[in-house]
Parts: C-alpha cells; structure tokens; sequence
C-alpha cells in the first residue's frame, strides 16, 4: 500500500460510516490571521466544533494539509516533517467516546490489518477539575486492546495553542517491535519503540483566555492519523524518507551529490516538497510571519544543496521530479508548476547573492574565533551577520553547527529587540521634535502617512505593514513590507485612492480605547506589544484606524493633493516611498 492508498482507505472507511468526505482546506487558513499555517485537521473546523451548523452534517472526514514550523531545526532527523497530511474524521455534536474508539480499532485492525499486539493506547490521567478517562479506557478493553497496554497519562489532553476547544484525548500507538529500552519504557518513551500513529480528541469544552474551562454546547470528536507515518510504519520502512513519497528524490540527490551526507538530503527533499506546497496554496517568500517561513525553508534547503555540493541550476529539474512524484496525490502541484518554480527559482538567486557575501563574513569570524581558541559566536556577530548581509539566524546557527561552533541565540535576541526599540525610540524623537516644531505641513505629511498605509493595504494585499516612517516639512517618507517593486499602475491607483479619500472630506477622530478594544477593532500599530493599557487611536472614517499619538488634521480635505516622487527597496523584503502633497 501507499499513502494515496492509504489516505482513499481511510476516506472510503469514514464514508462508509455514514461521514461526509470533504476536501482539504488550503495550507494558508482562510480568514484566520492569528495562525500563520493550518496545523491540524480540526483548525478549519473551529467554528463548527464550536456549534455552527456544518453543511454536510455532523460526521466528517478528510485530509488536511499541514505545517508545522516548530520542527524545522529538527527536520533531517529520522522523523521531523515541516509539511505533513493528516487524515481526520470528526463528530460535530454527534457520536463520541465510544462509537470513535470502535471505528479507529476496526480501522486499524480489519482495514489495515495491524495485529492487534502492535497497538497500545494512551488515555486522560485526570487532574484536579477532570476525572480519569475510565470510560475510553474501557471502550478499549472491550475492543480488544488488553488492560496491560491501556495507560493513563496526565498530558492527555488537546488544545491548538492556547485557547479554543479542547478535551481529554486518547492516543494510538504501533509497536516497532524495537526492545525496551527500560523496564519502565512505555508510549510516553522517547526512544523510538512506540510511534504514535493516531490521535483522538474528545472536544467537549472550551478554554478562555482567563484559563477557565467551561463546557461546548455539543460533545464533538476530533481526530488526526499523521499519514507519513503510517504509510512508513505499513511498508516497515524506518523513515518516511524511505517511502515512495521521497524515495526519487532522495535517490536523484544522491546521483548529483559530489558530497555525501544523508542529513542534507532529507533537508533537501522535505524542505522542497514544504515549500512547494506552501507556494501552490499562494505563499510567498518575505521576512514577515508566513512569508518568513518559506524563506527559510528554501534557504535552508539551498544552503543544503551547496553542502551536498549540488549544481543549483538543478533546482528546477528537481522541482519537476517532486511535482511529478506527488502530483497524484495533490493535481494543484501539476497545475501550479511553472509558478511554483518561478518563485523557488527567484528566492534561490536572491539568497544565493545574498549567501556569498555573507559567508566571507562568516568565514572571517570563525577563523578569528579558532584562534582565540572560542567555539560560540557572540550574538552581536549573528546579529551583524542579520542585519547587514541578510542571513536569517538559523542559517548563522546551521553554518556554525558544521564548523562544530554554536551561537549565542539570546544574544542575538536581545540586540535584535535593542534594534527595534532604537529605531521605535528614534521615531519617537523625531516625532518629539516633531511635535514641538511640528508646522502645519508635518501635522498633514502625519495624516497623508496614515492613508498611505491603507492605500497600500488595498492595492497591494493585507501584508503591508509599517515599517518605518520619517516626516519633514517637505515630504514623507514610509517604509513597509512588501517584497517587489511597484509597477507604475499600482503607484497610480494608490496615488488614486488616497486623493480620492481627499476629495472625500473624511472627518479625522481621535480616540482614547483599551488597548484589546483597539487591537479587536483592527487597528494599526508597529509596536502593538509596547502600548499601554490605554491608547490612542486615530480613525479616518471607514479608511483607516491606528494607534498614534498625532497630530493629525481634522479633514482629510486640508490635506492638497498626494503624489509619489519615489519607490524604491529599502531592505530586504521592505520598500520605500517618498511622497509630497501639493
Ligand atoms: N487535533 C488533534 C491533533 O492534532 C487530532 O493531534
């Protein structure tokens, strides 16, 4: 069997327990800025594990791609994966503990025919509020898994992040049949004996933010089968890069090598296949949140390519590889393939500039280091290594762990977050001298900044964010995320809109709200974490809201007409505008 086989299995099986197959939803959440990644099957499914009506019933099933980037310095290891599908099946206010425990045994005993000796499982341990989940446990028993493979443990209980729907979960694990590496070794052991293969989450409450539990309207059942793993766990392989999912790759890696080293070429295949994904499902490469992912998932894959000392310009046959070996299980690859590659293609030219500047550096640091007999590289070097030659830390981090060197990653943190308060500080003091010198021109210049975010916002996508802005007499300037150079009809519709909303007379409101209040209401802010409890905000009629002390005019009519003299890169992944009012 595998993993397409596996995952219609899985499907045909649900289905024909009276659920609903429905389709994946894209990797990028739809309406949901807080995650940066689908990370599980149910996160598209909140508002309805919630008590929203789903269309197609309360018994669903499906496949879900996911990312999760809190491996990604782990990935090249036997087990880590950036990119991952998981099969779901959920119960929205319909069959619980039982009936879900019975499908997943059947399933996994009939349809796969996994020996039932292979399994144990794991249920809620109980804690001061929640009792011992006895009664999955019994559910288990009478299934067929006998009592001496039934454990409680403590931890058993699902949440995504910090707040939401969660419950008591029960957990499946196959036996690799390895020795126990103790007397004691059990599911919650490391070592590698047991895999967790399935997860099934009794979601029946809901956590605030104050930490309070409280119960759902309806009792729902939440499940996750990480198919990699199983599909590797079937075919007795000890690594999903064993299995047809990246078999050719690697095989192909392994062909155009002159550098041996299995841990680059897992890197390799999975960062490839991840970021291919995420760029099908609309992702772009950029230093902010989501886009930030990508980038370094593709750089870490390039500076992988390199050590296996790798011809580049092989990156796109590999791409046509990948997308040929996975194209049955996703049609979007085959149909995204010349955009999926213009994209990896570009990145990989960018940061390959990027690397060969930044790597003399590094090399220059290291040997000096050697000779002061030091292996960590100080934060402030990382930091430099960031700021000046764009080289993301966990690269720095990857480059040092080759020459067995470490760095100092709080370091670097805590100049990092430095650099942000200066620079916020420093606009400050501009704007301090502003204020007391602020002349009529400034107070408009203020005012013109803020429709010049939201223009941007509307013309170029919700990803534009301030980045920095300094204001004269003269002119404003205003830097913001965006990672290409504006075309000559995006500079004139943003030019458009905002004289259009100069034309229109908008009143300009100043406001003092809670800061949550502000924040729920959308508003703007650079430095959203440094503000007070309280904070002021200044609304342009439906146009735009943010925290800002002023001044500001009272009508966006005072304000003359707005031009853009120039746009140009500031830094990697920010542009700048110069713009005057005439
Ligand atoms: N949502 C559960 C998980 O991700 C099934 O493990």
């Amino acid at each position: 069997m595998n993993a397409l086989e596996l995952r219609n299995k899985y499907l045909n099986f649900f289905e024909r327990h009276g659920h609903k197959v429905i389709p994946s939803a894209p990797l990028i959440p739809e309406n949901d800025p807080s995650v940066l990644f689908n990370t599980a099957g149910m996160q598209p499914l909140v508002p309805y594990l919630l008590g929203q009506k789903h269309p197609e019933g309360t018994r669903l099933t499906d496949y879900q791609k996911c990312v999760r980037t809190v491996d990604i310095d782990e990935v090249g290891d036997n087990r880590h994966l950036t990119y991952f599908e998981m099969l779901g099946n959920w119960s929205l206010g319909d069959y619980f503990k039982e009936e879900s425990i019975t499908m997943s045994f059947e399933f996994l005993t009939k349809e796969l025919e996994i020996p039932v000796d292979k399994l144990s499982v794991t249920c809620f341990g109980g804690n001061e509020t929640i009792g011992k989940d006895e009664e999955s446990a019994s559910y288990w028993e009478k299934a067929g898994i006998p009592k001496e493979r039934i454990y409680f443990l403590k931890d058993n209980w699902w949440i995504a992040g910090e707040t939401g729907p969660c419950g008591s979960d029960t957990e499946i694990f196959y036996d690799t049949g390895k020795p126990k590496c103790s007397p004691e070794c059990n599911p919650d052991c490391d070592c590698g004996k047991y895999v967790e293969i399935w997860n099934n989450v009794f979601m029946e409450f809901f956590k605030h933010e104050d930490g309070s539990i409280t119960p759902l309207s309806q009792k729902n059942v939440d499940t996750g089968l990480g198919l990699e793993r199983v599909n590797m766990l079937l075919q007795g392989k000890e690594t999903p890069y064993d299995t047809e999912i990246f078999i050719d790759v690697m095989k192909k890696l392994e062909e155009l090598e002159k550098q041996d080293d299995i841990y680059s070429r897992r890197v390799v295949a999975e960062h490839l296949r991840s970021s291919m994904m995420i760029i099908c499902d609309g992702g772009r490469p950029s230093n902010l949140d989501r886009g930030y992912v990508l980038r370094r998932l593709i750089r870490r894959m390039i500076r992988h390519m390199n050590k296996l000392q790798i011809d580049l310009n092989e990156l796109s046959n590999l791409i046509d590889l990948d997308i040929d070996v996975l194209k049955e299980m996703y049609p979007d690859l085959a149909k995204n393939r010349e955009q999926i590659k213009q994209v990896l293609l570009e990145e990989k030219d960018k940061f390959v500039k990027t690397l060969a500047h930044g790597e003399r550096e590094f090399e220059k640091e290291v040997n000096k280091l050697k000779t002061q007999g030091k292996d960590k590289i100080e934060g402030k070097v990382v930091f430099r290594l960031y700021d000046t030659y764009g080289f993301p830390p966990e690269v720095t981090g990857d480059l040092a762990k080759e020459n067995n060197m470490t760095i100092d990653m709080e370091g670097f943190k805590a100049l990092f977050k430095e650099h942000q308060e200066k620079s916020r500080a420093g606009s400050e003091q501009k704007f301090k001298g502003g204020l007391a010198s602020t002349g009529e021109m400034e107070t408009k210049y203020h005012t013109a900044t803020h429709l010049l975010n939201a223009a941007l916002k509307q013309v170029l996508g919700s990803h534009v964010h301030q980045r920095g802005s300094n204001i004269t007499s003269e002119r404003l300037r205003f830097d913001f995320s965006h990672d290409a150079k504006m075309t000559d009809e995006e500079k004139k519709a943003t030019e458009d809109l905002i004289n259009k909303w100069i034309e229109e007379a908008i009143p300009v409101e100043h406001f003092e709200m809670k800061k949550d209040e502000a924040i729920s209401q959308g508003a703007e802010a650079m430095f959203i974490e440094k503000y007070g409890d309280i904070v002021s905000v200044y609304k342009i009629g439906d146009v735009s809201l943010e925290l800002c002390g002023g001044p500001h005019v009272s009508n966006t009519s005072e304000l003359g007409h707005f031009k853009i003299k120039k746009e140009e890169s500031s830094s990697s992944g920010v542009r700048r505008i110069k713009a005057i009012l005439e």
